[in-house]
């Protein structure tokens, strides 16, 4: 009996990397982290090209003697799309394309793809079709786009809904303009949701991708986030309320993975998503301490974050899965370098008992005690301190009450704030 397979054929990939002075990684290594982004995008690599270049070339990128070479390679391996490192311009990328005669893309490209493929919530998806299109854009005159997408497979085929590519700049333009209404409409959200847990203190885990970010959440709570061995499993913010100790807790967000190269309109778009991060008292960065480009990886991290804006923040480091390490001497010359730094393994429990301590330090670092005195009748300053503060003792007179409390230096701010106010109200009574 003949059965058939309903198993799609993978698209036939070759890799093409540079080597440019300038840059700080060796194209080995950025050619296996391309090759795990081929394979994470369900691309089947055949091969790989590497180049040593002092310029780039205008027109090709690498030069008219090495696309011949990936012609070549192209037709005998039979490759249905030639994927390069580096970004390519919309020109460059042409110019490839008409003499290698298939689909050139860049790693963006395969990126924004992937995050396509793994967006699950309207927000995420609403983000990703805003940085696709605006990646696109000045690329729409290439033909691959709308031939593969009729054909309907394929890598960097899975995109903005199936309308847009066939339509001119103008409704892309319009298009645009819509997904960011909408992004603002879920950034409101995101907002109210966010002031609501206002009192709490907000840890965030950035890193990046695949350094366990979400099995370390799912390790302090039962949050369930999905995790995979595979680059970017989670692209939402989840968060969830982790008990370090019986009386303290904090909330703690699972960010989208960070990677080298990150192109620059996702960066934009996945701006709500990232405002977690702006907006937590402390940042927990994982590091996934079993991968040789560990280093590296936390400058892009520290990169990423910059490009954010975001310098002043406290960073804790966790260094993740010391089970894989057996290397002693990395370990100590690790932790000589970041002293402050915890060493645990999200999926042995390892090293989380060190690290909720230094969580509950954090969090009473930020805690301050205050005695404030009020007219008995501002009940809206009273409510909040009761509400929001912990309150140590209360003592009254005739007219005003005296209260210490303690609570994190933002609610005292808070509470200031709103005693202010109601002076104020008072003065123009
Ligand atoms: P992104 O969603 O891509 O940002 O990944 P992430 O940082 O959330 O990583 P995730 O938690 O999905 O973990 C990635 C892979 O590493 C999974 O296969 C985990 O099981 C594995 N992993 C996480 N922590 C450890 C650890 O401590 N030891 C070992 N051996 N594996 C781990």
């Amino acid at each position: 009996m003949r059965t058939f397979s309903t198993k799609p054929v993978k698209e036939r990939a070759l890799l093409v990397g540079i080597h440019h002075p300038q840059t700080p990684f060796p194209v080995e290594d950025c050619l296996e982290e391309l090759a795990l982004l081929a394979d994470t995008a369900g691309v089947e690599v055949v091969g790989s090209v590497r180049q040593n270049i002092r310029r780039i070339d205008a027109s090709t990128f690498i030069g008219r003697g090495k696309v011949e070479e990936i012609a070549a390679h192209v037709k005998q391996n039979e490759v249905q799309v030639v994927i390069f490192d580096d970004d390519l311009s919309p020109a460059q990328a042409r110019n490839i394309e008409r003499s290698v005669r298939c689909k050139v893309i860049d790693r963006s490209a395969l990126i924004l793809d992937i995050f396509a493929r793994r967006a699950k919530t309207k927000e995420a998806k609403t983000q990703v079709e805003l940085a696709q299109l605006q990646y696109l854009l000045p690329r729409l005159t290439r033909q691959w786009t709308h031939l593969e997408r009729q054909a309907g497979g394929g890598v960097f085929t899975k995109g903005p809904g199936e309308t847009q590519l066939e339509t001119d700049r103008r409704l892309v333009g319009k298009r645009i303009a819509l997904l960011k209404e909408e992004l603002a409409k879920i950034e409101l959200h995101r907002r109210t949701r966010r002031s609501a847990r206002a009192g709490a203190f907000k840890v965030a885990l950035v890193g990046y991708t695949n350094a366990g970010k979400s099995t370390l959440l799912n390790a302090l709570s039962d949050a369930g986030v999905y995790v995979e061995d595979r680059l970017f499993a989670t692209l939402d913010a989840t968060s969830r309320k982790v008990y370090l100790d019986p009386e303290r807790s904090c909330i703690v967000t699972d960010t989208v993975g960070f990677i080298r190269k990150l192109p620059h309109d996702l960066v934009a778009s996945f701006r709500s998503t990232l405002e977690e991060v702006r907006e937590a008292d402390v940042l927990v960065h994982v590091v996934d301490l079993s991968n040789h480009l560990f280093d590296e990886q936390m400058e892009t991290v520290g990169g990423v974050l910059k490009e954010m804006g975001i310098t002043e923040k406290a960073i804790v480091i966790v260094f993740n899965k010391v089970d894989l390490v057996m290397d002693q001497d990395l370990l100590t010359s690790v932790r000589r370098r970041f002293p402050d730094s915890v060493f645990l393994s999200a999926t042995r429990g390892i090293g989380l008992d060190k690290f909720r301590e230094v969580l509950i330090r954090q969090i009473e670092s930020d805690i301050e005690e205050r005695e404030i005195t009020l007219p008995v009748g501002d009940s809206k300053t009273l409510t909040a301190i009761h509400h929001l503060a912990n309150v140590l003792e209360t003592h009254h007179d005739n007219a005003h009450v005296t209260i210490r409390f303690r609570a994190r230096r933002e609610i005292v701010r808070r509470i200031l704030d709103q005693r202010k106010k109601q002076d104020e109200l008072a003065a123009f009574d």
